[in-house]
C-alpha cells in the first residue's frame, strides 16, 4: 500500500449532515477518505437506505448507533448491521460483558449470513461530553479516565475489536491495552481550524502517534471552502505523522 492509501484507510468523514448534501460531500473526498460514519439522526432519518448509498458510493460504513440494551436486542441489532455490510459498528461498554459478546456474535453472524466480512465491534467507554460530575452521578466511581480505561479494559476482555475514545486517551488506552484493539478517535482539528464544540480535540498527527487507527472528521471538512483539499490536508498530516 501506499502511503496515501494507508492514510485513506485510516479517515473517516462524519456525514452529520442531511443524506443528500453527506453523499455529495463524501464523493468529494473519497480520494481521502475510506469511510463514511453514519450516525443516529442520518439512521433514525433514512435507515439502512443511508448505509446503502454510500456503500454504493464505494464508502466503508462506520455505523455509529451506540447499541445499548438487552443481550438478545443488540445481538439482533448488530446482526442486521452486519448483513447490510457494515464495517464497523459501535455498542455502549457499559451494557456490560453479556451484551458486548452478544454484539460481537450477532455482528459476525448477520455479516456471514450475506458474504460480507464482519464489521469491527468498537465500544465507546465514557461519552467525552461527561463532566467529573456526570460521571459520579451516574455511579461510575473514580474520575472520568479511569472509569473509561476500566470500560475499555472490560470491553477488550470481552472480545471488542476496538474503542472510540479522544486522542488524548489514546495512548494511555495504546499503553495499557497493547497494540491489538482497533481505537478509533473524533474531536480531530488541523492546527488552526475551528474547536467548535470539541473541547478537547487533538491535530490529526496528534492522534496518530498517539496510537489512532481511524481518525473521524467532520466540521473541518464540511466547512471547508475547498473540502477536497482539507481532506487531503489531513490525509497528508496522517501519512507524515
Ligand atoms: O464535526 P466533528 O469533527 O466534531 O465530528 C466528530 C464526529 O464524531 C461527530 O459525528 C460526533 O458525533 C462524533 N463524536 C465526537 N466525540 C465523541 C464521540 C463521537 O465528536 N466523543
Amino acid at each position: 500500500m501506499t502511503d496515501a492509501s494507508q492514510a485513506r484507510a485510516r479517515l473517516a468523514l462524519a456525514a452529520d449532515l442531511p443524506l443528500e448534501e453527506g453523499l455529495r460531500l463524501y464523493q468529494q473526498v473519497a480520494p481521502h477518505v475510506a469511510y463514511a460514519k453514519v450516525g443516529l439522526s442520518l439512521f433514525v432519518e433514512h435507515g439502512p437506505a443511508a448505509v446503502v448509498a454510500f456503500l454504493k458510493l464505494g464508502a466503508k460504513v462506520f455505523l455509529d448507533l451506540k447499541l445499548h440494551d438487552i443481550p438478545n436486542t443488540v445481538e439482533l441489532a448488530a446482526a442486521r448491521a452486519g448483513a447490510l455490510g457494515a464495517s464497523l459498528l459501535t455498542v455502549h461498554a457499559a451494557g456490560g460483558e453479556a451484551m458486548l459478546k452478544a454484539a460481537v456474535k450477532g455482528a459476525r453472524e448477520g455479516a456471514r449470513s450475506k458474504g460480507h466480512e464482519a464489521p469491527k465491534v468498537l465500544a465507546v467507554t465514557v461519552l467525552t461530553s461527561m463532566s467529573a460530575e456526570d460521571v459520579a452521578s451516574v455511579g461510575l466511581s473514580g474520575a472520568p479516565e479511569e472509569a473509561a480505561l476500566r470500560l475499555a479494559k472490560l470491553a477488550v476482555r470481552a472480545g471488542v475489536d476496538g474503542l472510540v475514545c479522544s486522542p488524548r486517551e489514546a495512548e494511555a488506552f495504546r499503553r495499557e491495552l497493547g497494540p491489538t484493539p482497533f481505537l478509533c478517535t473524533p474531536g480531530i482539528r488541523p492546527a488552526g481550524s475551528a474547536k467548535g464544540d470539541q473541547s478537547r480535540a487533538e491535530t490529526p498527527a496528534f492522534a496518530v502517534r498517539a496510537g489512532a487507527d481511524l481518525l473521524v472528521v467532520g466540521r473541518p471538512i464540511h466547512t471547508a471552502a475547498e473540502p477536497l483539499a482539507a481532506a487531503r490536508a489531513i490525509a497528508d498530516e496522517v501519512s507524515t505523522a
